[in-house]
């Protein structure tokens, strides 16, 4: 059956200002602090993943009864945040993940923010935190980058990846919502997010720990979940695995996702299945652009309960033939083996893993006809 919208598609596929619009709605602190040549200079030829950051950072302050206010670009800098902040004790925060693209002709975009500003909001609502407008999301994306411009890098697989999030920092410690909040983006100037680059990975399936379970928040974009995902991590890189299979909490037995990324099949017929949306899994962004440029290639993609020992009897006879990972930060990634308690898979990567992965990224570097409307200028 063809891919039904899901809210969060519906909500972001609705019209958005264009960055002049919003821009200016977080008002700019300029500063003399800015990093040296010499600094921009060796973070620029040694990008790694999330290792620097930026000249500024946006951010803004929610409480009630003034709702967000305060919105600015200042400099970016340690938070001044009380030791008794209820996000330090009690988690209540939840973030995003984008990127800036910057395009042959020099030009700046991001790709479907506005899907991270509706799904920033869908985790909110689980957290208990108030809705940001979509209209302050984009305006804090827009006049954060302009001002930090000469940080979007260029070249195949660079980006400037944004980083939102929303904090408790009301000093209360009572369980309970709290009634003070920051809303804060920063950027770092990254390469690949796997430092071997489009290399696949060895993903260990875990039987023994969940991050998400039932009625949990596991489709929220919230710390805790991936608190949860360090421990069976560590385990995995100590039995030599790059990352972590998760499986249902239910019944131990359908594949949920890895943690930080979403994970699809590729069937010998050519079709493409991925684990169903059941509220235990992150809706991520790359996941459902896959999912709606397959299908307009008239890929048969199919989202379903997908059995961890149906998986490894697919792979053993043939009939699936690539497993690939995808996310914000890593993009698309070829998983090259699969192991668990009594299995343990060679996967050869596949024309299909390489064919999603060089789709994606030449709609997000302006180099394919961007014909879902998907990027979003930020500057000439
Ligand atoms: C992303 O892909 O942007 C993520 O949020 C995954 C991880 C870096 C937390």
């Amino acid at each position: 059956m063809a891919h039904q919208q899901t809210e969060l598609e519906l909500q972001a596929a609705q019209m958005i200002p264009t960055a002049d619009e919003v821009a200016g709605i977080f008002a700019v602190q300029t500063h003399d602090h800015k990093k040296s040549d010499a600094q921009y200079a060796h973070v620029m030829d040694n990008l790694g993943f999330g290792i620097d950051f930026t000249d500024y950072m946006a951010h803004a302050t929610w409480t009630e009864p003034e709702g967000w206010h305060n919105k600015v670009i200042e400099p970016y800098g340690p938070l001044s945040l009380d030791p008794g902040s209820s996000v330090l004790h009690y988690g209540q925060e939840v973030f995003e993940g984008l990127k800036a693209y910057r395009h042959a002709d020099g030009s700046i975009w991001t790709f479907r923010p506005s899907y991270n500003a509706v799904r920033l909001n869908y985790s909110s609502g689980r957290l208990a935190i108030p809705e940001l407008p979509v209209d302050d999301f984009l305006a804090s994306i827009v006049d954060l980058i302009r001002m930090d411009q000469r940080w979007v890098p260029e070249g195949e697989g660079t980006s400037l990846y944004l980083r939102p999030f929303i904090i408790a920092s009301e000093s209360f410690l009572g369980v309970r919502a709290a009634s003070r909040y920051e809303y804060v983006v920063i950027a770092s100037p990254s390469g690949p997010y796997f430092a071997h680059g489009f290399q696949p990975i060895d993903v260990w399936v875990d039987q023994k720990y969940h991050r998400a379970g039932p009625g949990g928040m596991g489709d929220a974009k919230t710390g805790g979940n991936y608190a949860a995902s360090l421990l069976p991590k560590i385990e995995a890189h100590h039995h030599g695995f790059d990352e972590v299979m998760f499986l249902d909490a239910q019944t131990n037995s359908n594949v949920d996702e890895l943690g930080g990324m979403n994970v699809f099949i590729v069937m010998a017929d050519g079709s493409v299945k991925t684990p169903k949306l059941t509220g235990n899994i992150l809706p991520g962004g790359t996941r459902s652009s896959i999912i709606q440029f397959l299908e307009d290639e008239r890929i048969a993609v199919e989202e379903a309960t997908i059995n961890i020992d149906w998986l490894v009897d697919g792979l053993r006879s043939g009939e699936v033939k690539e497993v690939f990972a995808c996310g914000t930060a890593a993009v698309v990634t070829a998983i090259g083996r699969i192991a668990g308690e009594n299995f343990d898979i060679t996967i050869p990567t596949g024309d299909m893993t390489r064919h999603v992965y060089d789709e994606l990224t030449s709609i997000q570097l302006g180099k394919a006809e961007d014909r879902f409307g998907w990027l979003y200028k930020i500057s000439e």
